[in-house]
């Protein structure tokens, strides 16, 4: 009988396992609002800065070659006598609502693209932390 190398598997498997839970304690709620904050900056800096500028104002490179303007996104509470329609812009995004002005849409249908690329659910969510971005930009 030859010898057996020992098994290290599962020990090591065990450690991992245990690392891992100690390595995510709870997110309380203020730090999971800070990481969906972060992850819509993120989002936005790659998917939306093209038209809309990385300071959301509407002066992304991309923005010249369009016939409609992206709008500014820093204006949208003033606009909309002081208060920051999440819903209204969580609809927009995702493209349930039309275009404020009642032409043809120049943006993205987001949710289309999103919901071609991810699941359902991680669609909403990156609409929904693009959303918490654009609302941290809204000028007073
Ligand atoms: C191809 C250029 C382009 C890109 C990329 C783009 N937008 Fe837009 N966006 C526009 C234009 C143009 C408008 C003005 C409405 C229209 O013509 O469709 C607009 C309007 C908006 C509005 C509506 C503002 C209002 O007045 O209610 C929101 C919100 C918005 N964009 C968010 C986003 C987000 C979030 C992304 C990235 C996921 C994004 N946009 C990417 C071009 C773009």
């Amino acid at each position: 009988m030859g010898r057996r190398p020992p098994i290290k598997v599962p020990r090591l498997y065990h450690a991992v396992c245990v690392a891992l839970l100690l390595g995510q304690p709870m997110l309380s709620v203020a730090q999971e609002e800070e990481s969906s904050l972060a992850w819509g900056k993120d989002l936005f800096l790659r998917r939306c800065a093209s038209c809309h500028g990385e300071d959301g104002k509407g002066n992304g490179p991309a923005a010249v070659a369009l016939k409609n303007p992206p709008a500014d996104l820093t204006q949208l509470s003033k606009k909309n006598d002081g208060k920051f329609s999440r819903a209204s812009v969580m609809r927009f995004i995702d493209g349930e609502r039309p275009v404020p002005a009642h032409g043809p849409r120049h943006m993205p249908v987001w949710g289309e693209v999103f919901r071609e690329e991810r699941t359902d659910s991680e669609a909403r969510m990156r609409i929904f932390s693009l959303t918490s971005f654009i609302e941290s930009i809204q000028e007073k």
